[in-house]
């Protein structure tokens, strides 16, 4: 948590962009399990976070423009509460931690909401992902919730992506705690994974990393010999001696800023000649994306840098032909790099992409239906304070070969003779989080993660 003033000066800039009107925000909610008493690890909502910090269930917030106030609505805890949860600061104690003067209980929201709604106040707020939030805010609009999309304030998502977009000096820095955090529990999956362990020991050891820095992992942790299937969350196969492992994993720490990384090794040996031949590429993918890393240039020109060179070492290969740019622009390559090159990280792992993407990622233009295009998050021209992820990858998915190949997808650019030969090589993704400083780009982490053949191979359990 920053200092009250840090929470104030951002409130002041989002009522100084909105100019007038009623902007509400509604806190998460607890989640429960398999009861009401059992519950998911609560998660705050993340512009809940950035405008009042308050990591806590249940809070709302209403900032009026018009008349500069700004309330939090939430109850104090009772003694019956406290036996069971231990002492909690008041409302009154947590509201000033963050700047806010006034506080009222919760009930008191619908009141207020109701006054506004009969003076036909524009109500800002951005449409909630969490079941009991879009319930609740159904209720204190009294509108059906399907109809809470089209009354969204997209004025309000614009100015919120717009500051949330830029990171302070000191979200830098809880960033960087986040990928230091991460960088060991790449470390520490190298070290781990040998041949007879099960994927999850390997996973377990991953999150437990970020347990015991107090934090927890920013998305649900990707380990797995078969890397080739993008958001592979199964972990019940046994490792054999020269598996290619794919770690796709975050730490995200106390402040709830993240980290999102992505490495690939061989288990318990060093990489085949022919595993080498196709990191090397993977990795002549990731520094073609960090050459072209600069104030100005659109993240999508950095992609497509990418793809190009990406088509050039496949063609190189023989598993592509003819032009590389008649080749990217036809989205053949898309067969070996489905995904887009990355996204924007911060207070969430993508972030804000609740908010929409075409905002987060293209500045209201509407995104490509292009296979593999579409599949880009981030689009928009880097300006200094911008966070992102730098993840291109390499993929053999033998049942999007078996569909293009028999549906003839590309065949004037695929040598699908070629391809079969590595149909069962699996898949390789390296990650690092970058942001644009006025100075440059700059790699995120006081810690480096092993990226190189020699690198890989000099920590790797054998
Ligand atoms: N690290 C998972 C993702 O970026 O989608
Ligand atoms: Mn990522």
């Amino acid at each position: 948590m920053f200092a009250a003033d840090t929470y104030r000066q951002r409130r002041q800039t989002l009522a100084q962009k909105l100019g007038s009107g009623i902007v509400l925000f509604l806190g998460n909610e607890d989640s429960p399990m398999n009861y009401a008493d059992n519950c998911f690890r609560f998660r705050q909502d993340s512009n809940f976070l950035y405008y009042f910090g308050i990591d806590f269930p249940g809070i709302a917030a209403l900032m009026d423009i018009d008349q500069n106030t700004c309330l939090l609505f939430g109850d104090d805890y009772s003694i019956d509460d406290i036996v069971w949860m231990g002492p909690q600061p008041k409302m009154a104690e947590r509201a000033a931690a963050v700047g806010v003067e006034k506080v009222e209980a919760s009930t008191r929201l619908a009141d207020y909401i109701a006054k506004a709604l009969q003076s036909k106040r524009q109500i800002h707020f951005t449409l909630p992902y969490h079941h009991a939030v879009k319930i609740r805010l159904a209720a204190l609009l009294d509108c059906p919730i399907a109809a809470l999309a089209e009354k969204e304030s997209v004025e309000l998502i614009k100015a919120i992506v717009a500051q949330r977009e830029i990171k302070s000096e000191e979200e830098l820095a809880e960033i960087e705690k986040a990928v230091d955090i991460s960088v060991d529990m790449h470390v520490a999956a190298m070290q781990t994974a040998r041949p007879g362990m099960l994927e999850a020991e390997v996973a377990a050891r991953v999150e437990g990393i970020a347990l015991a820095a107090n934090g927890y992992i920013s998305f649900p942790v990707i380990a797995s010999k078969n890397g080739q299937t993008l958001h592979n969350h199964y972990h019940g196969n046994i490792l054999k001696k020269g598996d290619l492992f794919l770690l796709d994993a975050g730490a995200e720490i106390e402040s709830h800023y993240c980290g999102d990384l992505s490495s690939t090794f061989p288990v318990g040996q060093a990489f085949t000649e022919r595993q080498k031949l196709i990191y090397e590429i993977s990795l002549q993918s990731h520094y073609t994306a960090i050459e072209q890393l600069r104030e100005g240039i659109t993240y999508r020109e950095v992609h497509f840098a990418v793809c190009r060179k990406l088509a050039e070492n496949m063609k190189s290969l023989g598993l592509l032909k003819g032009n590389v740019d008649d080749i990217v622009a036809a989205s053949a390559h898309a067969l070996f790099l489905p995904h887009g090159l990355g996204h924007q990280m911060g207070l969430d792992v993508h972030d804000m992409e609740n908010l929409g993407e075409v905002w987060v990622g293209y500045d209201g233009q509407a995104k490509s239906t292009q296979f593999g295009l579409k599949s880009l998050r981030f689009a928009k021209a880097l300006k200094p304070g911008h966070v992102f992820t730098v993840e291109p990858g390499i993929y053999f998915i033998p049942e999007l070969i078996d569909l293009w190949r028999e549906r003839h997808v590309h065949d004037d650019f695929i040598v699908w003779s070629e391809v079969e030969k590595w149909r069962d090589f699996g898949g390789i993704r390296n990650e690092e989080n970058y942001c644009i400083t006025a100075q440059g780009p700059r790699r995120l982490g006081t810690k480096v993660k092993p990226k190189t053949v020699s690198e890989v191979e000099a920590i790797i359990a054998k």
